[in-house]
């Protein structure tokens, strides 16, 4: 018996797998189709252990999901693999509807053709998790409450309109076919191996490298951020004990406008590894123009979580976001591997020079 972790090359995904390997005995074989996002050096450290299995290859390959899930009696997938960047959504939605629509269909058939032909036993324990997001939801306004999972589906991009046409789907399997799914949806996250097209990572070796820091619009737009350990672990109580056919919001009630971010990354930069010329790296801000159709403000009642499963995240804004700084400090060379030669021309095409 085994889990299937599809996108467990990518931030999340990763993440999830070390912990999982981390914190237990049961092996993971990963599907990851390693598109630009997906790293295996994310995955460096569990290679050679013998829980550990990885497969190159693309969710929508029903065959090769198929082969998976039977070699390796899947008792259940969790999936991340996903395209995940707003703005490359902008540029180009069809990718995403691709992966994150086409996809999803193709591992759904696939895994309910395997889950379909399981014993009684096997079938009633196996569990179809799918990771989502928060973005479907739309965008509040500033004294809106957060979003429950009542709240009415309002995708706003064509990376959120892609998340939530899998969400449907992923939910219609289960009032359909009975299929045992369980869906989350979680706010953004911060932390290790996060790739530098997203906030955080960016700012972080934008300051270093002493180039703009590129704060879209007014920077007031706000996201609730949640350290992506805690994410892990919201993900693998949500598998262990929640109610199939039940979505669930994951957050960490850490609402901050995008300048309150960067001026915190700044902080801790000014303190640990000060500029060289002086000064403080707040000085390198550059505001940038907005992204089009930029949602306003997310943020995530995760009563669901707290209250039915126990579940809440060990890590405040300030203690995750200074662990994360002193990440990227630490890992030059897992930084030097990503930030080069199609990460560059992705950074000519949304900055320019
Ligand atoms: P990521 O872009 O870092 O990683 C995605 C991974 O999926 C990569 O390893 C990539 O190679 C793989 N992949 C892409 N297309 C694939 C395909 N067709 N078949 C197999 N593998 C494929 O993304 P992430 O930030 O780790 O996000 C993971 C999941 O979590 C996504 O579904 C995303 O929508 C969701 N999510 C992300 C956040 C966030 O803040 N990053 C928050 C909430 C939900
Ligand atoms: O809310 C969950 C979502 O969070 C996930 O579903 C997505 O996969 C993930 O990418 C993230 O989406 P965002 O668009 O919120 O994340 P991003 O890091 O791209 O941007 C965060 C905020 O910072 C957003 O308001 C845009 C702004 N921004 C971003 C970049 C890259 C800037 O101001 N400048 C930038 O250069």
């Amino acid at each position: 018996m085994a889990i299937l972790v599809t996108g467990g090359a990518g931030f999340i995904g990763s993440n999830f797998v070390l912990e999982w390997l981390g914190c237990g005995s049961e092996p993971v074989v990963v599907l990851d189709k390693l598109t630009y996002a997906g790293n295996l050096e994310n995955l460096a450290a569990i290679r050679g252990d013998e829980r550990f299995t990885f497969a190159h290859g693309d969710i929508a390959d029903q065959a090769r999901v198929a082969g998976l899930l039977r070699e390796h009696a899947i008792r259940a997938v969790v999936n991340f693999a996903a395209e995940s960047h707003v703005d490359r959504s902008i540029h180009g939605p069809a990718e995403f509807i691709q992966t994150n629509v086409v996809g999803t269909l193709q591992l759904l058939e696939a895994v309910r053709a395997f889950w379909g032909g399981l014993p009684a036993g096997p079938k009633e324990a196996f569990r179809f998790l799918h990771v989502s997001t928060d973005e479907v939801y739309g965008s509040l306004g500033a004294d809106d409450p957060a979003f429950t999972e009542e709240h009415l589906y309002q995708p706003n991009s064509p990376y959120s309109a892609s998340k939530a046409a899998s969400d449907h789907l992923v939910r219609a399997y289960h009032h359909t076919y009975g299929l045992p799914v369980l869906t989350t949806n979680c706010s953004n996250n911060y932390g290790p191996y996060h790739f530098p097209e997203k906030l955080v990572p960016l700012m972080i070796l934008n300051a270093l490298g002493g180039k703009a820091l590129p704060v879209y619009g007014d920077g007031r737009n706000v996201r609730d951020w949640l350290y992506v350990t805690d994410h892990c672990s919201a993900i693998r109580r949500v598998l262990e004990a929640g109610q199939l056919g039940r979505t669930y919001n994951i957050g960490g009630r850490n609402e901050k406008t995008n300048l309150e971010v960067v001026q915190t990354l700044c902080s801790i930069l000014d303190a640990v590894s000060p500029r060289a010329g002086g000064g403080s790296y707040w000085e390198q801000v550059q505001f940038v123009k907005d992204r089009p159709g930029h949602d306003r403000r997310y943020a995530i009642d995760a009563s669901r979580m707290e209250n039915e499963l126990g579940w809440l995240p060990s890590e405040t804004f300030e203690t995750g976001i200074r662990k994360t700084v002193e990440w990227y400090l630490a890992n030059p060379e897992w930084v030097l591997g990503v930030t080069s030669g199609a990460y560059r021309d992705w950074v000519d095409k949304q900055y320019g020079s």
